[in-house]
C-alpha cells in the first residue's frame, strides 16, 4: 500500500499565482473586514457588498493558474496516496490535477441556496447577483464558510489528517479554528513538514522549510522521494 500523503494547505500556496493571502501585508483583510463582508450578519445587513467582495474573486480566479506548487503537489499523485486539505476557496488544486481536495472553508465556483445547506449549484467563474435565487426562490449565497458557521467538511478532514503517513502544511498562518486544529489528529509518529516564507505558523516537532511554496514543495518532494528509496 502506497504512503498516505496529507497536505493541508491555505492561502500561501496561491500566492504565487497572484492571489492575495489574508494576513500578510497587504492582504484581504486589510483591505477589508471581515464583519463586513464574511460573516452571516454581513450578508443580511449588506448582501450586494457581500455578493461583490465574492464575485471579485471568482472573477479574478478565472485570470489566474495553478503554479508550481500546486503542480508538485498533483504530480506526487503518481507514486503516493495524496489527499489535500485545503482552506482555500479557489479550484487551483484541481486545476493543476490533484484529484481528492477537501475544501473546508467552501468553494468560490459553487452557489448555493441561503435557505437550504444542501441546495448548491455550480456557477464555474460567473457572478452571483442580488435576485439570482435556488429552485425555492431565496436568495443564492456563495458556497463558503463564513466565520460563525459550522464547518461541516471539519470531521471528514480529521479523519484524512488521521490516516497521514506524513503531513505538509503549507501557506496557512493556522490563525483559523477549527482548521487549525486539524494538525492535533495526526499520530504522533507521523513527520509534519511546514513550508512558509514569512512567519510560520507553530506546530509542534514539525520541520520548518522557510522557503515560497514553488520552491519549498519541491524541495520536500525531493526529501520524500529519498526517503523512498
Ligand atoms: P493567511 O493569510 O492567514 O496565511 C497565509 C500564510 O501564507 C502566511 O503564514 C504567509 O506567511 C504564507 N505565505 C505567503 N506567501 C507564501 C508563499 N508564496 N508560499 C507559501 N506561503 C506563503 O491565510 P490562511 O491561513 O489560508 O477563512 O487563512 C485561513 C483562513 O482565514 C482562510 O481560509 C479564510 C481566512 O479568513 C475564511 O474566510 C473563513
Amino acid at each position: 500500500m502506497k504512503d498516505h500523503i496529507v497536505v493541508l494547505s491555505g492561502a500561501g500556496v496561491s500566492a504565487e499565482s497572484g492571489l492575495s493571502t489574508f494576513r500578510d501585508s497587504g492582504g484581504l483583510w486589510e483591505n477589508y473586514s471581515v464583519f463586513d463582508v464574511a460573516t452571516p450578519e454581513a450578508f443580511r445587513r449588506d448582501p450586494a457588498l457581500v455578493l461583490r467582495f465574492y464575485n471579485d474573486r471568482r472573477c479574478q480566479l478565472a485570470e489566474v493558474e495553478p503554479n508550481a506548487a500546486h503542480r508538485a503537489l498533483a504530480e506526487l499523485e503518481k507514486d503516493f496516496r495524496v489527499t489535500i486539505v485545503t482552506q482555500n476557496v479557489d479550484d487551483l488544486h484541481e486545476r493543476a490535477g490533484s484529484s481528492k481536495v477537501v475544501h473546508l472553508h467552501g468553494e468560490l465556483t459553487q452557489a448555493r441556496s441561503s435557505r437550504l445547506d444542501d441546495l448548491i449549484y455550480p456557477i464555474g467563474y460567473k457572478p452571483i447577483e442580488l435576485g439570482d435565487t435556488c429552485e425555492l426562490g431565496s436568495q443564492l449565497r456563495p458556497h463558503v464558510v463564513w466565520f460563525g458557521e459550522q464547518v461541516p467538511m471539519l470531521e471528514a478532514a480529521a479523519g484524512v489528517v488521521a490516516s497521514a503517513d506524513h503531513l505538509l502544511v503549507v501557506g496557512t498562518s493556522l490563525q483559523v479554528y477549527p482548521a487549525a486544529g486539524l494538525v492535533d489528529f495526526a499520530d504522533p509518529d507521523v513527520p509534519i513538514t511546514v513550508i512558509d516564507p514569512g512567519e510560520p505558523a507553530r506546530v509542534n516537532r514539525a520541520t520548518v522549510i522557510r522557503k515560497k511554496a514553488s520552491e519549498g514543495v519541491s524541495e520536500w518532494v525531493a526529501r520524500l522521494r529519498g526517503q523512498g528509496r
